[in-house]
């Protein structure tokens, strides 16, 4: 029997990675924090794919929730895992000092924390493959995203320090990095057609990706293009320019 953990199981880039490994042979450990949602995508999964689910309720941002629920998930080995939660926080949504704080709590504390858990849980079974979901949004500072990206940014900081820690295939942490992707976290009408992926090609990507123990991919492939581009460019350039 294989185990998968997945934490903001009822994302949907999340769902559909979980679709691809689901299978009789896996028993799905899925965390959440909206019960109705998550029973719902556990049981699409059950019927889609055959697969257990066992179903967790908590609060992400809770230091003492996350480490007592990761002892617990533990107590069996965890084959494979992803951490896929995040809110897209937009500068100008983000007046108020709570919003920064709530935001970097989602998309950077809240990751880090179940990370570092994890990587216990790992080293002390000997092996593990975790996929941590980061964005392009981390690869530069854009005056309309800054919060996310820079939270973005240290997740990626975050999962090489973690590869440099094991220096081993046999534990391996990966950085996704998605452009847009058409899911509820990008309003309709908000995305442009051309360059937004299809949650499914991105839920190929990650489960390739950590079969072959990468420590990084980038959804759709060609964005480590515009990503090097983007990183290439001098600041004069990058501030003149609206991406
Ligand atoms: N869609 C894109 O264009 C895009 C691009 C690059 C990176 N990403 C990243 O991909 C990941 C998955 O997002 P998605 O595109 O699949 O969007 P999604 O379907 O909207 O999923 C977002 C997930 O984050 C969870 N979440 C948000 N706030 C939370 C909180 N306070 N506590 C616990 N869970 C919380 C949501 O839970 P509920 O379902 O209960 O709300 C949901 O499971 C995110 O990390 C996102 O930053 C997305």
């Amino acid at each position: 029997m294989t185990r998968i953990l997945i934490i903001g199981a009822t994302s949907m880039i999340a769902e559909h990675t979980a679709r691809l490994w689901g299978n009789k042979d896996v028993e799905f450990v899925l965390i959440a924090k909206d019960a109705k949602k998550l029973a719902g995508v556990a049981a699409d999964l059950e019927v889609r794919t055959g697969a257990k689910t066992e179903q967790i309720i908590m609060d992400f941002t809770s230091p003492k929730e996350v480490k007592a629920t990761m002892a617990r998930v533990f107590k069996q080995q965890v084959d494979t895992a992803l951490i896929a939660q995040g809110v897209l926080t937009r500068q100008k949504d983000a007046k108020e000092t709570s919003v920064i704080f709530d935001s970097v709590a989602i998309n950077a504390a809240s990751p880090a924390m179940f990370a570092e858990c994890i990587a216990t849980g790992f080293e002390a079974q000997g092996f593990g493959r975790c996929g941590i979901i980061g964005s392009v949004a981390g690869e530069r500072g854009r005056g309309d995203l800054y919060i996310y990206g820079a939270s973005k940014a240290f997740l990626e900081k975050f999962v090489e320090g973690l590869n440099n820690r094991f220096n081993s295939k046999k534990i391996r942490f990966m950085i996704i990095k998605p452009g847009p992707v058409a899911t509820p976290m990008i309003s309709p009408g908000t995305q442009m057609a051309a360059i937004t992926a299809k949650p499914e090609t991105v839920a190929k990507i990650i489960v390739r990706g950590l079969a072959n123990g990468k420590r990084k991919v980038f959804a759709p492939k060609f964005w480590s293009l515009i990503a090097f581009i983007m990183r290439s460019m001098p600041a004069f350039v990058f501030d003149r320019v609206k991406i």
